[in-house]
């Protein structure tokens, strides 16, 4: 067997350092690389739209009475002085979609005539103590990110028209 030349074998562990640290850098890079978009898809996630917001409040409050799909069957519905009101009506019912009065109804702020018979929890002050917000104009925000979601839901024509 002919051994390798003392020097020629430096240069082939030299030549094979290489390479090593040529694939570690690009492994690096990958890495690095896949950490980026895992960061930009969760500021992504975490920027979520008014709409979308609205809706986890909405799933979080109030489902127990006006039910999943804002019918009104919620699990709470029968227990209630007033039947909790179909808010995918509002429109219908309202011939609009009064959003300063339903964020005040939501909040709980002014006696809206034909509301407030006690049924109908004063959101404000829940989700100060509950969401730990102690800011007014974020209690507002969350509110009116509900009445954004709210009006996603507004059916254009009576069921069964
Ligand atoms: C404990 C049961 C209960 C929960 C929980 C509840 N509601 Fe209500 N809601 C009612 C009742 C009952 C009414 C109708 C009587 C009234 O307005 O006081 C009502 C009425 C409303 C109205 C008025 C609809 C209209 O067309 O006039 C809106 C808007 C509304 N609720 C939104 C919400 C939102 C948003 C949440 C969650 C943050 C929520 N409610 C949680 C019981 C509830």
């Amino acid at each position: 067997m002919m051994s390798m030349h003392p020097f020629r074998r430096l240069i082939t562990v030299m030549m094979g350092l290489g390479v090593l640290f040529f694939l570690a850098l690009s492994c690096n890079n990958n890495a690095n690389e896949a950490a980026a978009t895992e960061t930009e898809a969760v500021a992504e996630s975490t920027a979520k739209t008014p709409v979308q917001e609205g809706y986890e409040f909405y799933m979080s409050y109030c489902t127990m009475c006006h039910g999943e799909d804002g019918k009104g069957g919620g699990v709470l519905a029968d227990s209630l002085k007033m039947p909790p009101l179909d808010l995918t009506t509002i429109t219908l019912r309202r011939a609009e979609f009064p959003k300063d009065i339903l964020a005040k109804i939501i909040a709980g702020v002014e006696d809206v005539p034909g509301h407030g018979t006690g049924d109908m929890p004063a959101w404000q002050e829940t989700f100060k103590e509950a969401e730990r917000i102690t800011d007014d104009a974020v209690i507002t925000e969350k509110i009116n990110n509900i009445v954004a979601y709210l009006e996603t839901i507004q059916l254009d024509e009576w069921p069964g028209e």
